[in-house]
């Protein structure tokens, strides 16, 4: 797909939740190339106003910015209004990471609220409220960033793997609900990535940095690219190769094709 047609399936503006560094700016950046308006979120200011001057000055697109906890219970309504009267033709949500890094019971029942709510309750409601316009147009993205780690509960993460899970399934459900009305859905599933939130947990844990973490420029571009060949990408995985699932993105979306009709009968309004 060219620029051009990837800003008439996916623009005017894109949304990016969690833009202001790593993965998030990254697919800021590929995103003004190919002639999208943004609007960037994250709760640090400085860093939002400084990538959007940089897109402005090096794009011909409009760039604005809001700073949102998105772990707050009024969050997805705060994304809404950020958003104004713009029409969102692609929706990221790149937040989150854990920064907790603790065995479940060793931590503040209070921090993983937050992750939950943030990676849960914001990404369903802010999904809810953005796809529905997008399928009344007939055109539009979605794309949930994900984690490896929603393949299985690993110790140290499991309210982080949870989370990850939930993203995964809605976004296959919706891949399904939606792929008729137009609109593409992908959860996009990194494996270890350079980003500075990623180092700063490494760094903190007193880990050394590996060889061989994805580049954050290379994982957006990948994303972008699959964005219509839903519902799962695995980075570093071809699109038939099982490595993190027991399953390989084919096996998956072919599942889901398989069993649809059954499953959308107990969905179908009587
Ligand atoms: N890096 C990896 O190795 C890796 C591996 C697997 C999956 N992933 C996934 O990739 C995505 C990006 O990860 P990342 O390593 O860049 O870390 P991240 O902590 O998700 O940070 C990404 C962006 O989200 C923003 N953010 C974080 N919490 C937020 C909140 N409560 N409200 C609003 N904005 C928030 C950050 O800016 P502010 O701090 O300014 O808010 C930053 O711009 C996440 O979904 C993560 O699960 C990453």
């Amino acid at each position: 797909m060219d620029d051009l047609q990837f800003k008439s399936r996916y623009g005017p503006w894109a949304l990016i939740a969690g833009a202001s560094e790593g993965t998030g700016a990254a697919f800021a950046r590929h995103l003004a190339g190919k002639g999208l308006n943004l609007i960037l979120v994250a709760r640090r200011e400085g860093p939002l106003d400084a990538l959007a001057q940089e897109l402005r000055a090096a794009n011909d697109v409009e760039c604005v910015t809001a700073s949102i906890d998105l772990a707050r219970d009024d969050a997805a309504q705060r994304l809404l209004a950020a958003a104004g009267g713009r029409e969102v033709g692609l929706l990221i949500l790149n937040a989150g990471s854990d920064p907790n890094g603790a065995l479940f019971l060793d931590n503040d029942l209070a921090d993983w609220d937050a992750l939950a709510m943030r990676n849960v309750m914001t990404v369903m409601r802010a999904v809810h409220a953005f796809a529905a316009p997008m399928r009344d147009r007939r055109r539009g993205g979605l794309m949930l960033v994900g984690s490896g780690a929603c393949y299985g509960g690993l110790p140290g993460i499991g309210v982080y793997a949870a989370t990850k899970a939930f993203g995964l399934v809605l976004g296959e459900a919706l891949w399904a609900e939606l792929e008729p009305h137009g609109v593409d859905v992908l959860s996009l599933v990194l494996g270890r990535t350079d980003t500075p939130a990623h180092r700063g947990l490494m760094e903190a844990r007193g880990m050394a940095i590996p060889d061989g973490l994805a580049d954050a420029g290379d994982v957006a571009r990948l994303g972008l690219e699959r964005l219509p060949f839903g519902p799962v990408c695995n980075w570093g995985e071809a699109d038939d190769e099982a490595g993190m699932s027991a399953s390989s993105a084919a096996q998956r979306r072919e599942r889901i094709r398989r069993i649809a009709s059954i499953s959308a009968a107990y969905s179908a309004k009587g």
